[in-house]
């Protein structure tokens, strides 16, 4: 089922979610939550959900981006991945900077800064513990979605506002930073 996006604004996006009881991940709630956040990932074509955006304040995220994803053409694919509370263990001090949008602010874009490595510790949907290294725009996807679950959102997180963004006026602007990338070639 394809469940409606909260958009900022509405209180759960500035809550902070509760974890599943280990017990419960198995659940025929917990799992039909899981399917209809992936149906609701791919039919509004995001990179990630996190649960508050469909108003359940609970730590799950879902991700999955093909290479080639229309909103982020450029970026490399990440396969479908459901974190049940996530933890970061590890962030590389190094930040990379870029752009981000999200469901719940929708037709805006800006650049944030994020860890480029991270180290993740969760649960899959089958209660099982998994531990990994993410980078780049894997990292990034994790970053911006656990946020939510700590009431935050991308907007948050940008150091400078020059860069916040109408989509209707952000493919000129990445016109122009391709141009300035391939002139400095
Ligand atoms: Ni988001």
């Amino acid at each position: 089922m394809i469940l409606k996006v909260a958009r900022l604004g509405h209180p759960v996006l500035r809550e902070i979610a509760e974890p599943i009881p280990e017990a419960e991940i198995g659940s025929a709630d917990v799992q039909r939550l899981i399917d209809d956040m992936i149906e609701t990932m791919y039919d509004q074509a995001g990179v990630g959900l996190a649960a508050p955006q469909v108003h359940v304040s609970r730590r799950i995220l879902v991700l999955e981006a093909e290479g080639g994803h229309p909103r982020y053409p450029d970026a490399p694919g990440v396969p479908l991945q459901i974190l049940i509370n996530h933890e970061i263990l590890e962030a590389s001090e190094e930040m990379d900077e870029d752009w981000e949008g999200c469901l719940s602010l929708p037709d805006i874009r800006g650049k944030v800064p994020r860890h480029k490595t991270i180290r993740v510790r969760a649960f899959d949907r089958e209660g099982k513990r998994v531990e990994f290294e993410a980078s780049d725009f894997h990292a990034r996807i994790i970053q911006h979605e656990g946020d939510h679950l700590d009431g935050k959102v991308f907007v948050d997180r940008m150091t400078d506002m020059q860069s916040l963004v109408f989509l209707s006026e952000f493919s000129r602007f990445a016109e122009e930073e391709r141009e300035a990338v391939e002139s400095a070639d």
